[in-house]
């Protein structure tokens, strides 16, 4: 019989792809084995306990979180096989965390994801001064922000759901930000092999927030080499080029046509990389906030997706956030070992930090990042997994 929908033979591959997706897809772990388990991680400098938390999902991919910084120490993804690998850069142990202050290995960002020009901004006629921890310049909400802390952290076990939420109250004033800063952080792992992250946060004075999340991604698995060879879609047509190598966008929302940051093509990540070209100088490498298209949606929208040719492993990138920082892994330097012993060189893992613009409590012409209080602060960021060709 002739299918009005197609010609039978095409009907049939279809059906027999179809079916043989569904059944990689099969639930493979029980309830009880993707129950949240929770283990002592050892303690920071000042003795307070930190817990590993590990989320499991019904296909049996595995996301191990902290409770220091909110960490994803690991993310073990299937590929195309059914191994399992681990995609994200990081230390075997906490020491490794809290003796390291520079990558901001798989972290919450905060209070503001990304730069402050020179420390400062006003708000309500009053000027504030942050820590200028980035030369000039103020980074990822200072000498102490949200990946330096411990956070309080509640399980959440149902039928198909295994979240972590994480809860932290950051004091009025604290690394200079004003009013009493209630956030909540809550990691799930769906069985579509997406790690989502839902951020909510209220105030009881005006503030400014950014929040973000820090992981470095290596699809062919953490160590493994450069990210060179990775293709990268970004959905912008547009980005917000820097001054300097401060990193401080200029305001201007420039095309990427023409240019080494257009990514709305599939492109490998070294094709352009080491061009002549004054951003990537600035950045020594991508380190940039890319403005997604957005089309006046409200819900999380495909910001960026990430295919490692070598394992077939795919990145989508889901985010409400207008921009992104995509980030090479330019400051690695071969100077940190970490896990399993991986010396970590430059470019060995690259960073998708959905966020609000840099520096946007001084530029007016970007969206706000004021939040008052009896406003509620929500983001949320997926980053969905998958081991076979993605057509756009
Ligand atoms: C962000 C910044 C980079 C760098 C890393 C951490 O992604 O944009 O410049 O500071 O954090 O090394």
């Amino acid at each position: 019989m002739r299918n009005i929908h197609g010609r039978p033979a095409q009907r049939a591959a279809m059906l027999m792809a179809f079916s043989i997706l569904l059944l990689c897809g099969t639930t493979i772990m029980t309830e009880a084995q993707t129950r949240i388990k929770k283990r002592p991680f050892g303690q920071t400098a000042d003795g307070t306990p930190v817990e590993l938390y590990t989320l499991t999902n019904a296909r049996g991919m595995e996301a191990q979180i902290m409770t220091y910084g909110g960490i994803v120490v690991s993310l073990k993804v299937p590929d195309r096989n059914r191994g399992l690998t681990d995609v994200v850069l990081g230390y075997d142990t906490l020491d490794g965390y809290l003796k390291d202050n520079g990558p901001y290995f798989g972290a919450i960002i905060g209070r503001y994801g990304n730069r402050i020009a020179k420390g400062k901004f006003s708000l309500n006629g009053v000027e504030y001064t942050l820590a200028k921890n980035n030369g000039e310049n103020h980074l990822h909400g200072g000498l102490k922000g949200f990946d330096k802390v411990v956070w309080k952290a509640t399980p959440v076990n149902g039928r198909g759901i295994r979240s972590l939420r994480l809860n932290y109250t950051s004091k009025d004033g604290e690394e200079g930000y004003p009013g009493n800063l209630s956030v909540t952080v809550t990691y799930t792992l769906t069985d579509n092999n997406e790690l989502r992250i839902d951020y909510a946060a209220t105030t009881d004075k005006d503030t400014v927030l950014n929040l973000t999340h820090h992981s470095y991604f290596n699809l062919a698995g953490a160590g493994a080499g450069d990210i060179l060879g990775h293709e990268v879609y970004i959905n912008a047509d547009r980005f917000t080029p820097v001054a300097d190598s401060g990193a401080i966008p200029t305001g201007e929302l420039r095309s990427v046509t023409g240019t080494p940051m257009d990514f709305t093509k599939p492109t490998a990540v070294g094709a352009r990389i080491n061009q002549t070209d004054e951003q990537l100088t600035f950045g020594r490498g991508y380190d940039h906030n890319w403005v997604l298209n957005k089309k006046g949606v409200r819900g999380p929208t495909l910001a960026a997706r990430v295919r490692d040719p070598k394992t077939g492993r795919v990145m989508e990138v889901y985010t409400t956030e207008p921009g992104v920082q995509f980030y090479t892994g330019n400051f690695l330097d071969g100077t940190i070992t970490g896990k399993g012993g991986m010396v970590y060189n430059q470019r060995y893992g690259l960073c998708l930090e959905t966020q609000h613009f840099p520096d946007s409590p001084n530029q007016p012409g970007f969206p706000s990042t004021v939040l008052k209080p009896g406003q509620k602060y929500t983001q949320t960021t997926i980053y969905r997994f998958s081991a076979r060709q993605v057509q756009r």
